[in-house]
C-alpha cells in the first residue's frame, strides 16, 4: 500500500454494541453488564460509544444515565432518539451529566419506507427530520454535546438521492454535525452504496463528518465500511463481534485489523481485540463461529500439507504464508493450529511431535506420514495423542527379525544379552564401556555387525503425559555398511534398557 493512498484524516470509530448490538439480543443487557462492556470498549480506545436508546425501556434509560455519568471527557457517549420530541427529551435527560455527548436522531428517507412503513409523503418526513434536529439543537444545554442525524435505509435512496441531499443540507443548517448513512438492510454491491455516500459528501459542507453504518445481510458490511473510509467517510459505526439485527452490523475487529493491515493509524488498542471478542461472546451468548475471520477457533488452523508447510516455515515471521496477520497483533497466541488429516503431510507430523516435546527427524516423519494418512482417511483428523501413539508404536517399537528378551548386568561392564533372531533364541555375553558398547560387542560376536554407532542421545521424558511410566528416551544413530544413517529410538524407565531397545529398533530397520 502506497502511503499516499491513505486518507489524511484518521478513522473515527463509533461503537454501537450497547445500542444496535444490544437491541438484537435475546436478553438485552442490564446496567451491570453494560458497565463491563463499556469498560472494555474504553480499553480498546474507541473514542465514541452509542450507549443505548433511552426511550426503549426504563432499564435502558437508567443504564444510559449511569454510563453518561461515568464516561470521561475522552469518550463521547451518544444516545439514540427517534425524530420526535418525546424521544429527544428522554435522550437528552439521559445524557445530561455527560462531559462529552451526542444526541443521535434518525428517520428514514427511503421512498419505499416513507410510503409503506411511515405512510407519509416525502415532504412531510423531511419536515419531521428537520424539525427534530432543530428541536434537539434548541434543547441541548451542554456545549460539548453535538448532533448526529441518520438517514435510515440510506442504501435504498438511489432513486431520490437529490431529495435526500437537499434534506440533509437543511439538517446540517439546523445543527447536525455528523451525517450517518446507514445501509440498514444490505441489498446491493458495496460500489452502489459508496457512490451514494460520495455524492452526499461532495454536496455537504466539508466540515460535516460523514459516517457509515453498514448492516451485514449479504456479508459485505466489512468491505463496504473499509472501502467507504478510503472513499471519504470518517466515522465508522461498528459493533463488537458484528452483533446487531438479523445478520448483524459491521464487525469492529475486522475493520480495525484491515485498516491496520493497510497502514492506517487506527488509534485502537488492537491487542485487546481477542479478549474482548471472547467476553462479548460470553455476555451476548452468541457463539463465535468456527471459521470467523481473525477470531474464530479455526481461523488459525491448517490442514492441507502445502498450507502446513508454508505456515510452519513462516511461523515466527510478521508476514505469514497462510495468515493475514500475526495473531498476537489482536492479542491471540501466535500458534497456528496444525491438524493432521488425510490431506496433511510430513511437516505436520514433525511439528505435532515436536510441539508435544518429543524428538523426531524429518526422515522419521516421512516414514510416519503414509501410515497416519491412511488412519485419517477413515477416522478424520487425528489428535495429537493419536499421532504420538503412532510415533511410539512405529518409531520407538519397530517390529522385525530381532526381538529383545533381556539385557542384564553380570558385573561392571559385562552384560548378558538374550534375544530372538528370526524366531531363534540367541544369548551372548557382551563387554564394553557402558551398555551400548557391551550390547554392540555382544551382537558383533554373533556376526551382527552391519551397523556402527555414530552418535547417541538421551532424553528425559519426565512428566510424560501418556502415562506409560517411561522416564527416558534413547536415540542411537547408526551407520550401516553403505553409510546410510539409521535412527533407533526407545523409551524405558531404565536408561540401560532404553539404550539397548533403541539399538534393536535400529537393527530391525537394517536386517
Ligand atoms: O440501521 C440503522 O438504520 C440504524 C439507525 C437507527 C442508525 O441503526
Ligand atoms: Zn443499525
Amino acid at each position: 500500500m502506497q502511503r499516499n493512498e491513505i486518507p489524511k484524516i484518521k478513522p473515527y470509530f463509533y461503537d454501537i454494541t450497547l445500542r444496535d448490538g444490544n437491541q438484537s439480543l435475546k436478553k438485552p443487557w442490564n446496567l451491570d453488564e453494560k458497565l463491563i462492556i463499556f469498560d472494555k470498549i474504553q480499553e480498546l480506545n474507541i473514542p465514541a460509544v452509542e450507549i443505548g436508546f433511552p426511550a426503549s425501556s426504563q432499564m435502558d434509560f437508567d443504564s444510559c444515565v449511569e454510563l453518561a455519568k461515568k464516561a470521561g471527557e475522552k469518550t463521547k457517549v451518544s444516545v439514540l432518539a427517534r425524530a420526535h420530541h418525546g424521544d429527544i427529551e428522554r435522550a437528552l435527560a439521559a445524557i445530561k451529566d455527560a462531559k462529552n455527548s451526542r444526541l443521535h436522531t434518525f428517520i428514514t428517507l427511503s421512498p419505499f419506507h416513507m410510503e409503506y412503513v411511515l405512510n407519509k409523503k416525502p415532504q412531510d418526513v423531511a419536515q419531521i427530520a428537520i424539525d427534530a434536529v432543530d428541536f434537539a439543537k434548541k434543547n441541548i444545554k451542554n456545549p460539548n454535546c453535538d448532533i448526529e442525524f441518520s438517514v435510515e435505509h440510506f442504501g435504498d435512496c438511489e432513486e431520490n438521492i437529490d431529495f435526500v441531499i437537499e434534506v440533509l443540507k437543511e439538517i446540517v443548517n439546523k445543527g447536525a454535525t455528523t451525517i450517518n448513512l446507514p445501509n440498514t438492510v444490505e441489498r446491493y454491491r458495496p460500489y452502489r452504496y459508496i457512490s451514494l455516500m460520495k455524492k452526499v459528501k461532495e454536496n455537504l459542507p466539508s466540515n460535516v463528518i460523514i459516517s457509515v453504518h453498514n448492516h451485514n445481510d449479504l456479508g459485505m458490511a466489512t468491505a463496504t465500511t473499509v472501502e467507504s473510509y478510503f472513499s471519504g467517510a470518517i466515522q465508522l459505526e461498528c459493533c463488537l463481534n458484528g452483533l446487531g439485527e438479523r445478520a448483524g452490523n459491521t464487525d469492529f475487529a475486522q475493520v480495525a485489523t484491515i485498516l491496520n493491515n493497510n497502514c492506517v493509524d487506527t488509534g485502537i488498542n488492537l491487542e485487546k481485540i481477542y479478549e474482548t471478542t471472547l467476553l462479548i461472546s460470553q455476555m451476548s451468548r452468541v457463539k463465535i463461529y468456527e471459521k470467523a475471520p481473525l477470531v474464530g477457533p479455526e481461523a488459525l488452523a491448517h490442514r492441507s500439507g502445502i498450507h502446513q508447510d508454508g505456515a510452519i516455515k513462516t511461523k515466527d515471521m510478521d508476514f505469514g504464508a497462510y495468515r493475514p496477520i500475526k495473531p498476537s497483533i489482536i492479542g491471540r497466541y501466535d500458534d497456528e493450529k496444525i491438524g493432521f488429516t488425510s490431506q496433511s503431510g510430513k511437516t505436520a507430523i514433525y511439528d505435532i511431535i515436536k510441539a508435544l516435546k518429543y524428538p523426531i527427524t524429518i526422515q522419521e516423519s516421512i516414514y510416519l506420514t503414509p501410515i497416519a494418512k491412511e488412519m485419517a482417511e477413515s477416522k478424520g483428523e487425528l489428535t495429537g495423542e493419536e499421532i504420538l501413539e503412532l510415533y511410539f508404536n512405529k518409531i520407538c517399537n519397530i517390529k522385525g527379525v530381532f526381538e529383545l528378551i533381556s539385557f542384564k548386568p553380570i558385573e561392571k561392564g559385562v552384560y548378558d544379552l538374550f534375544f530372538n533372531y528370526k524366531g531363534e533364541r540367541k544369548e551372548v555375553i557382551g563387554t564394553g564401556n557402558g551398555p551400548i558398547d557391551a550390547c554392540l560387542n555382544g551382537l558383533s560376536k554373533l556376526g551382527f555387525d552391519k551397523i556402527k554407532l555414530s552418535y547417541y542421545k538421551q532424553y528425559s521424558l519426565d512428566g510424560d503425559e501418556k502415562g506409560s511410566g517411561a522416564s527416558a528416551m534413547s536415540a542411537v544413530s547408526m551407520l550401516d555398511n553403505k553409510n546410510n544413517e539409521i535412527i533407533g529410538r526407545a523409551i524405558d524407565s531404565s536408561t540401560a534398557l532404553a539404550n539397548v531397545k533403541a539399538i534393536f529398533n535400529a537393527l530391525n530397520q537394517v536386517y
